[in-house]
Order: C-alpha cells, then sequence, then structure tokens
C-alpha cells in the first residue's frame, strides 16, 4: 500500500501530540511514510517537534520526522497539509472574548466579533500556508481545520477558488459521538445523518440508523430534558464550560424542535444568557492557557527531560480520526459521506448559491461531491442569510481594507445590539489587532 508523507501547519498547537497519537493509531488505515510540522514560532515548534521526536522514535521509527520553521523543508515533497493555525495564539483569543464583554456583547472565539477579529487574522495565515503548499508540493491537498472556519472558507472561495483545499469542523462529530452514546449504539459511524447549515450554526434534520430507522424521536427525548449531556463524549470537550453548552442545547433545541441544533447556535439565540453568564476577566481563551496548553507543554517537556514517552499522559485524541477518515477518503477513492463546508451551489435550493454551507458531501480522489438538501424552512434560511452575509462582508473587508464593511460585518451579527455598539467594538479591536489585520480606510 502507498504510504504518505503529511505536515502538520502550526506544530506548536496543543492539539498536535493528539493527533500524531491518533495517526499512529490509524497507520493500518493510513500508512504514513513521514511527518514534517511546520510553525511560525520556533520556541512552541520545538517543544512539541522534541517531544513528538522521542515519541515517534520509540512508538513508530519507520516514519521520518522533523520540524521546521522553514516552509521549503515543511512543505517539500508532501502529500497532505493537515492545518490547525491560531494567527495571534491564546493572548488575542483572550482580546476576542473581552472586548465585545466590555460592551455586553458575546466574547467567542468562531462567534459574533471575536469571531469576526479572528477571521481578520487568519484570512492571511491561510492563504500563505496555501502558497507555500501549492509552490513546494503542487499535488497536495490541505486538510484545514485552522479557525473561524466559516470566514476561513468563505476566504479561499474567493481568493483560492482551484486550490485543493478541504475545510473541516470537529464540532457535528463531537455531538454525533454524544448522540450515538445517548442511543446506546457503538460508534458514531452507525449513524446515517443529514445536516445542513453555515460552520458553527447548523442543524441535524434527519438521523436513521444503517437500516433506515428514524432515530430522532429517541433523540428529541433526550435533547428536551438533558440536551446532549451524556455520561462520556469525546475526550476533548471535557471542561466544565463545555458541559455547560451541552446542556443549554435543551433550550436551543426548544426554538425549533423540528431539529437538532449545533452546541454553537446558543451565541445567537441566547447571547444575553451567554453574557450573564460569562466572567470578563477569566474566560475561556484564560481556561486554555491554564488547562489544555499548561498540560500539553508540560507532558511534552517530561518527554524531552525524560529522554522517554513511556509514561506520558498524552492521550490519542480519538475524535480526531475523522482527519484520517478524510485524507483516507481522498488518497484511496472512499467515497465516505462526511460533513464538509463547501460552495452551497445549489445544494440547499432556496439559499445564496455562493455561501458556503456545512453539508454532507461524497469525498472522493477528486474531492468533495455535495449531497442535494433541498428546501430549507424560513427560520433556518432567516438565520444563515443574516449570518452569511457577516462572514462575506467580514471577507470583504479584509480583501478591500474596508473599514465600513467591517462595521457593516459586526452590527448584522445577530450577537450585537446596535451599529453604535458595534462600532465601539470595532475600534477596540482595531486597536488590539494592529499587528495582524490589514489597515482600513
Ligand atoms: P494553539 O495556539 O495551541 O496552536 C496554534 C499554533 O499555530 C501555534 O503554535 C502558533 O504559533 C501557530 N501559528 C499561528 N500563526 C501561524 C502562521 N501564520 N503560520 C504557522 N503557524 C502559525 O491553538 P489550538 O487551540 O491548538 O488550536 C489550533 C487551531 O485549531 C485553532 O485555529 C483552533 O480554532 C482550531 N481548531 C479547529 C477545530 C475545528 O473544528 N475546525 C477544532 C479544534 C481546533
Ligand atoms: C470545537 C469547535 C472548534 C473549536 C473548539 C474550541 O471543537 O468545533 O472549532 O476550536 O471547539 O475548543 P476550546 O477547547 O479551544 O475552547
Ligand atoms: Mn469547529
Amino acid at each position: 500500500m502507498k504510504k504518505f508523507a503529511i505536515s502538520i501547519s502550526g506544530g506548536g498547537s496543543t492539539f498536535t501530540p493528539g493527533i500524531i497519537l491518533m495517526l499512529l493509531d490509524n497507520l493500518e488505515k493510513f500508512p504514513i511514510r513521514e511527518i514534517k510540522m511546520y510553525d511560525n514560532d520556533e520556541k512552541r515548534q520545538s517543544k512539541i517537534g522534541e517531544a513528538c521526536a522521542i515519541l515517534l522514535k520509540e512508538r513508530a521509527p519507520e516514519i521520518k520526522f522533523s520540524y521546521s520553521t522553514n516552509p521549503a523543508e515543511a512543505f517539500s515533497d508532501i502529500d497532505f497539509v493537515m492545518a490547525h493555525i491560531r494567527v495571534g495564539k491564546y493572548p488575542m483569543r483572550e482580546l476576542d472574548e473581552k472586548i465585545p464583554l466590555k460592551y455586553g456583547v458575546v466574547g467567542q472565539e468562531t462567534c459574533g466579533p471575536g469571531g469576526i477579529a479572528y477571521g481578520m487574522r487568519s484570512i492571511g495565515g491561510v492563504i500563505e500556508l496555501i502558497d507555500y503548499m501549492e509552490k513546494y508540493s503542487p499535488n497536495a491537498w490541505m486538510l484545514n481545520y485552522s479557525n473561524p472556519a466559516a470566514i476561513v472558507a468563505e476566504a479561499t472561495r474567493r481568493l483560492k477558488p482551484n486550490s485543493k483545499v478541504l475545510n473541516i469542523c470537529d464540532m457535528p462529530i463531537g455531538t454525533e459521538v454524544r448522540m450515538a452514546e445517548i442511543l446506546g449504539l457503538d460508534s458514531r459511524k452507525d449513524l446515517d445523518v443529514i445536516y445542513y447549515g453555515l460552520n458553527h450554526f447548523g442543524w441535524w434534520k434527519s438521523i436513521k440508523d444503517k437500516a433506515g430507522n428514524d432515530l430522532m424521536p429517541i433523540l428529541k427525548d433526550h435533547i428536551s430534558k438533558y440536551g446532549y449531556v451524556a455520561n462520556k463524549g469525546d475526550n476533548q470537550h471535557t471542561d466544565a464550560s463545555w458541559s455547560d453548552t451541552f446542556a443549554k442545547a435543551k433550550d436551543v433545541f426548544a426554538v425549533d424542535p423540528t431539529t437538532l441544533p449545533n452546541t454553537y447556535l446558543k451565541y445567537y439565540l441566547f447571547p444575553d444568557y451567554v453574557v450573564k453568564h460569562s466572567n470578563k476577566e477569566y474566560t475561556r481563551a484564560n481556561e486554555v492557557m491554564d488547562g489544555r496548553e499548561k498540560f500539553v507543554f508540560g507532558e511534552c517537556q517530561k518527554i524531552t527531560e525524560n529522554k522517554t514517552s513511556k509514561d506520558t499522559a498524552l492521550h490519542i485524541d480519538e475524535h480526531a480520526s475523522y482527519i484520517v477518515d478524510l485524507a483516507r477518503a481522498i488518497a484511496f477513492n472512499t467515497k465516505e459521506k462526511m460533513l464538509l463546508i463547501v460552495e452551497n451551489n445549489g445544494a440547499i435550493v432556496n439559499f445564496d448559491p455562493t455561501g458556503m454551507v456545512e453539508i454532507p458531501c461524497l469525498v472522493g480522489n477528486n474531492g468533495p461531491e455535495p449531497l442535494v438538501i433541498g428546501a430549507i424552512p424560513q427560520f433556518q434560511k432567516g438565520l444563515m442569510e443574516q449570518q452569511v452575509s457577516v462572514e462575506k462582508l467580514t471577507v470583504e473587508a479584509w480583501i478591500e481594507g474596508s473599514y465600513q464593511k467591517l462595521w457593516q460585518a459586526i452590527t448584522m451579527s445577530k450577537t450585537v445590539p446596535s451599529a453604535s455598539v458595534a462600532k465601539a467594538i470595532l475600534d477596540d479591536l482595531i486597536v488590539a489587532n494592529k499587528n495582524y489585520w490589514p489597515i482600513l480606510k
């Protein structure tokens, strides 16, 4: 069987070790000859890279490994780029969350003004990775899950329409793990789902088992009482704040009990609740810096000091195996059905054909073939039209350097009460992002 070479961009990410362990666990399904890591932060990259070098040497010595801040090294002779960069890193995420909260507005990584600010930073970073890939490995595919995926996907549609980039999110997968658990099934892969929407802004309209039995009634009964709270879930979304989000899905579901909601809809449908339950001084970025980041970098340091990964507490991120499924689908033409963020192009018949939507696609060696969803109800259509306009205006603002369009984007977000609040937030964000955003006129 052919063996593949992959480059992990954002090699210094907190998710990198869990993904490496997941790749090692899946070598039979997806054989690897080489792993290269790339990050533009030498310190972060070498801390994660040194530990992963030891880990790989102990567990899969046949895989060639290197890490680098030099694109020519990291992007040459590869088949896949797995991209998870965070432009501005956690300190900028912290500002994305805290600046809107100062004005009583939702402060969130990918939703509302924080997500828009993050989008304005990410576009350039992700486009740069695509350029490196196309320069050094023109036949490679990029599997991108750098956030905010909705805005990044729209930017790739506008700026890199012919590039081999697939944009994907793990939230539906994490939720389907819970659904399977609620239903007493072994795996999320026992579910046959129809889901539609924008990234972090969508709904399941049908969930059946492989025999075609409708599982929605059992799920609705559970979710109407407990949201997506289940016993275990995946091992990424485990902090208390995530548990609250899964529980809040109960109220989100009540707004439209004909579908099952993405957890992120709470930020748009219950922004007052979210703000009331936020701590303006200590947001999710602080939780992650004190939690996941300390843990992952601490474990990596131990591996490097002990010169062995034998007793490491780092664990496989099993739910990230969707990345292997996606790479396999491209490499081996499996035609697996997966949710991807793709141009609508008529799949949702009563929605903007140029909107980037998250829908089921059959994935093969030519990329995704989106499935037809049909017409969607007025409630979802109305919400999606507003939100897709936020995303499109943000990308236009980045391309044109337009203050006006970014103000309109923030004003249009359902999380923001007025144009004057939008302007105050925008003016603060401009100052905070002066090293990352294009100059706005
Ligand atoms: P992190 O800050 O730990 O890691 C990101 C890394 O990217 C850092 O080491 C940073 O130095 C690097 N980086 C930043 N800008 C770069 C650039 N221009 N070129 C190369 N490297 C760059 O962040 P994390 O919490 O581990 O998350 C990583 C990314 O994955 C984020 O975008 C996050 O939102 C995303 N994510 C997405 C999903 C999804 O469902 N789509 C799921 C989990 C995480
Ligand atoms: C989910 C989303 C990702 C997001 C992550 C945030 O997995 O799908 O897009 O980045 O949650 O998790 P964190 O633990 O960093 O708040
Ligand atoms: Mn996501």
